[in-house]
């Protein structure tokens, strides 16, 4: 009798021991929470990429946190990211899915590109995008339309100059992103005279700001949707109303003067699909404009706040400046303007973007969910997690980087001898401004050509003067990375504009 309860004690504690390392020990640590909301706070914080760091560094860099039921871990390590974004990526390929109150927005609704699920329609539209757009054969084709927009940026600092106005660097940034775009999409500029442009730029950043709460919407918007309260629906509903007719007008015109066939946009090529019965995949216009949308907000800010942000460390660190301005007038000279194509021969200015993006990554957090469940780092991370991947701290990691916090482009300097093959490898491991793998970002070789050739523009014609001596570098923004004081500069003209003019023709 006694022999038998022993066992059956023992067959306890192991069945015990068995279930807590199944749904317990396995489980990544969770930091302490709050009752019923758990970790919500730290996700409506501002800004939330700062407190997960505080976080991350104070508990691990994988941690299982949750708002009300909903489970999250939060990813905070390169060796850890790369398991979610690259190693697993298929299993991860699918970002935070939309909240069924926004199946009608062209904005993270369900025509949406960027959320729509790792299936046949994102691997159709990947296809086109790569293919018609962003690869480096289409870019190459659509290199005359971005030097002519380069050249109108060009002109407007010489103008400014000149004046001594003030150059608001964002803005005018935020004007040859869109601009470009435009033209390499739809064929045309978004014309300044009837504010097409403003209504653009106004709409691009109400969508960003929206981002935020889609995110906490799209992570707690069941329990809400229980409750009754359609979280933000109305705002982005409004954004999305706009963006149609806009894009509807543009549509319209693309039919109607289905013209010269030499200068094929994307907007005919994908009008041509949806029109097309045989196609490989059935798209619609809601597609196209949600597309279209996603675009503009992936394209544009991007860019633009990055240059924003790279300038002022320029103008903080004199001596990267000089550094750089030499490597431009010895690989392009001192007689013709920088181009897109002295891009690749000019390693320190790609150091300098790469260091920028890594201290000021635009999108500092990436939201995926867990498709099945899976083990990271030897941890279990259960079906429909969301992941979220803090670029930021990931970009900041002490244990990757040295002296993390310091604009220095030098560490991107590595030189190809065989020795370094693992410093590099080490490198693109903790480097994710641009997300990773799969669902990476599609933009990355044109957001490279956007920055370098604009920075360059600056650092070669120009001399940058601020109020002050410092730029104050002070973040704000939510899933954004924006200046809170944007940069506003005068310029001083270095260079005989009219003998460049001329070679350059
Ligand atoms: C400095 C410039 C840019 C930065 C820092 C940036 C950053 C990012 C990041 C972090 C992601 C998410 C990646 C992930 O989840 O792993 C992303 C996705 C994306 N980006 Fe960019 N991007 C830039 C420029 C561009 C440009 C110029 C375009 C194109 C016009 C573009 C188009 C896209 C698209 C379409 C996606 C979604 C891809 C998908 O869901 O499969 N990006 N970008
Ligand atoms: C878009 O382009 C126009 C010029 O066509 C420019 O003036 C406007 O500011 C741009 N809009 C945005 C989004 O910046
Ligand atoms: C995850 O979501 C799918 C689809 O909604 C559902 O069928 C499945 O039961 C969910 N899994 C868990 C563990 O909640
Ligand atoms: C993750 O994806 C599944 C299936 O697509 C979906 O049912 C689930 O709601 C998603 N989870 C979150 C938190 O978005």
């Amino acid at each position: 009798m006694a022999a038998i309860t022993v066992d059956f004690q023992l067959c306890f504690i192991f069945i015990l021991l068995g279930l807590f390392s199944l749904f317990y020990c396995g489980l990544p640590l969770s930091p302490p929470s709050l009752p019923v909301i758990g970790h919500l706070h730290f996700l409506l914080s501002v800004p939330c990429y700062k407190s997960f760091q505080k976080l991350s560094s104070k508990y691990g860099p994988l941690l299982h946190l949750r708002a009300f039921n909903s489970p999250i871990v939060l990813v905070s390590s390169g060796f850890m990211a790369n398991e979610v974004l690259k190693t697993q990526d298929l299993n991860f390929a699918t970002r935070q899915r939309e909240v069924p109150i926004m199946e009608r927005s062209l904005l993270f609704g369900s025509f949406s590109f960027v959320s729509a699920p790792y299936g046949d329609y994102w691997r159709f539209m990947k296809k086109l995008l790569v293919e018609k757009l962003l690869g480096s054969h289409s870019l190459e084709q659509t290199r005359l339309i971005r030097a002519k927009e380069l050249k109108t940026f060009r002109a407007m600092l010489f103008d400014k100059a000149a004046e001594k106005e003030t150059v608001d660097v964002g803005k005018e940034m935020m004007k040859l992103t869109n601009n470009s775009i435009c033209r390499m999409i739809m064929g045309r500029k978004c014309s300044e005279e009837n504010g097409e442009a403003e209504q653009v730029r106004g709409l691009v950043t109400k969508s960003l700001s929206l981002a935020k709460k889609f995110l906490i919407a799209s992570i707690v918007g069941r329990f809400f949707k229980l409750v009754g309260i359609s979280l933000f629906e109305k705002e982005i509903m409004e954004v999305s109303q706009m963006y149609d007719e806009l894009l509807e007008k543009i549509m319209k015109e693309h039919e109607e003067n289905p013209d010269k066939k030499e200068n094929i946009d994307m907007m005919d090529v994908l009008l041509e699909v949806c029109a097309d019965d045989n196609a490989e995949f059935q798209i619609s216009r809601n597609q196209i404009k949600a597309l279209f949308v996603e675009l503009f907000i992936a394209g544009t800010d991007t860019s633009a706040q990055t240059t924003q942000w790279i300038m002022a460390e320029l103008i903080n660190h004199p001596e990267i400046l000089k550094r750089l301005r030499k490597e431009i007038e010895s690989v392009v000279g001192e007689t013709r303007f920088i181009q897109e194509t002295d891009l690749p021969s000019l390693p320190y200015l790609q150091a300098v973007m790469k260091e920028g993006l890594r201290l000021h990554p635009h999108t500092p957090i990436l939201a995926r969910n867990a498709t099945e469940g899976c083990k990271i780092g030897g941890y279990y991370i259960g079906q429909n997690t969301t992941m979220i991947i803090n670029a930021y701290a990931v970009l900041r990691d002490p244990d990757s980087w040295e002296y993390p916090g310091e604009f220095q482009p030098e560490r991107f300097m590595t030189s190809p001898s065989k020795g370094k093959e693992d410093e590099r490898a080490q490198l693109a491991l903790n480097y994710i401004p641009f997300g990773s793998g799969r669902r990476g970002c599609l933009g990355k070789n044109l957001g490279y050509i956007f920055i370098g050739v604009a920075i360059g523009t600056m650092v070669q014609c120009f001399d940058w003067k601020i109020n002050g001596d410092k730029v104050y570098m002070e973040e704000t923004g939510e899933m954004a990375l924006h200046m809170a004081h944007p940069l506003k500069c005068t310029l001083v003209t270095r260079i005989n504009a009219a003998s460049f003019e001329s070679a350059d023709l």
